[in-house]
């Protein structure tokens, strides 16, 4: 069963390749924890994540996952922008962290939103996703309490005949025209860079190789949506369901042409489609990688599903990569008429630990 390295220069489950499972939990420091609190919780959860990521047992554990490997799973920590002043540490704040902005189409619920803390669970066995979630729940008993939790998921590897882009609720291939490792600009857009390696970057030192991730919940509309034509559905994204393909041709993996013309002198790709609008070349090069987690959580009492993306954006600076982009949809997008933020979390996400560090130790000692 594959196991993902715990130690590194970044943490794992950024670039890890999105798993079936996912839990995001968020936590807020209890009345009289502060920094040196926080210190001994993540060097209890780090401690933990690298047993557990390991594929070894920690002591007390109840025994979910027994029989099973790591089966890929992922325990990234990240810290809200209300832990610095309730841990004293103002001084190591970023800049990166001042709140989003108000979206026209935002109906935030602020009791799941944000939080001091933020765990991402990922992993390809729903009991190994579980069994990582309780540990991490049990072990800040005392020090942090539970804000708020959500559960995901992703097509299972194997489920198809080859490996493929994973589909969204709306039944839409989701994650083509994401940046890719391999690119030369993939960590520029991705990650803070290393001490020193660029003058004047506003992330603090104890941020380099770290991230920020942007945590929207995302309802879609699934009665409207599914009420719509097949045609009307891809003009709405500007990729055809089946396959992925942009409407302007070529295969998946064809780069979307915003200027090519049908025959009968309309955009290919209209006006408002959701990839035009979210494309870096209609966005100053603004970019972001999307690691989403799909959700349900039942039926809402008009009996629609409460069901959509846990849409996670990773990215060197949210200023540089959600927020432009997400002005933009939030005016212009065809999508918007289908979807509802209802809940939102910005996370600076420290960089990976060092062999025998936590994670978050430059920050806290
Ligand atoms: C592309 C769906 C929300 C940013 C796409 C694609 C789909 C999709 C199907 C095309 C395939 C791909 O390249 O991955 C959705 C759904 C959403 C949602 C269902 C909400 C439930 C967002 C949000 C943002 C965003 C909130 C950012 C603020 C992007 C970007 C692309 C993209 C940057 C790539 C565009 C390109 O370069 O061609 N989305 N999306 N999406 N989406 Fe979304």
């Amino acid at each position: 069963s594959t196991r993902v390295a715990f130690y590194g220069k970044h943490q794992a489950g950024i670039v890890t390749p999105v798993q079936a499972f996912g839990h995001l939990i968020a936590f807020d420091l209890v009345s009289g924890a502060g920094r040196k609190q926080a210190a001994a919780l993540l060097r209890r959860w780090s401690a933990t994540a690298r047993q557990l990521m390991e594929g070894e047992s920690p002591s007390r554990n109840t025994g979910i996952a027994l029989d099973a490997g790591p089966c890929s799973l992922t325990v990234t920590f990240g810290f809200g922008r209300s832990f610095f002043s309730r841990a004293k540490l103002e001084k190591q704040r970023p800049a990166e962290l001042t709140p989003l902005p108000d979206f026209s189409n935002d109906a935030l619920e602020k009791g799941r939103s944000e939080g001091d803390l933020w765990v991402q669970i990922g992993a390809d066995d729903g009991l190994v996703a579980f069994d990582a979630l309780r540990e991490m729940q049990r072990l800040a008993e005392g020090t942090a309490r539970v804000r708020w939790q959500m559960n995901g998921f992703n097509r299972t590897p194997g489920a198809t005949p080859r490996p493929m882009t994973t589909r969204n609720l709306m039944g839409q291939i989701d994650g083509t025209r994401n940046p890719k490792p391999s690119e030369s600009d993939f960590d520029e857009r991705v990650f803070v860079p290393g001490s020193g390696a660029k003058p004047g970057a506003a992330s603090p030192e104890w941020m380099a190789g770290g991230s920020y991730a942007v945590v929207r919940r995302i309802r879609m509309l699934l009665d409207d949506w599914d009420g719509k034509s097949l045609a009307e559905q891809e003009k709405v994204i500007g990729r055809r369901k089946s396959d992925g393909v942009p409407l302007s041709g070529g295969s998946e993996e064809t780069g979307p042409d915003l200027e090519k013309l049908s025959s009968d002198g309309s955009l290919s790709i209209a006006a408002d489609a959701h990839v035009r609008v979210s494309a870096p070349e209609t966005n100053g090069g603004a970019a972001m990688l999307r690691r989403p987690f799909s959700y349900h959580d039942g039926f809402r009492d008009d009996g629609a599903p409460d069901a959509g993306l846990l849409f996670i954006a990773w990215q060197a600076d949210p200023q540089r990569g959600f927020v432009p982009v997400q002005r933009k949809l939030d005016r212009g997008d065809a999508l918007s008429r289908f979807i509802r933020h209802e809940a939102s979390g910005l996370f600076a996400v420290p960089g990976g630990p060092a062999k025998g560090e936590y994670v978050g130790q430059r920050l806290l000692e």
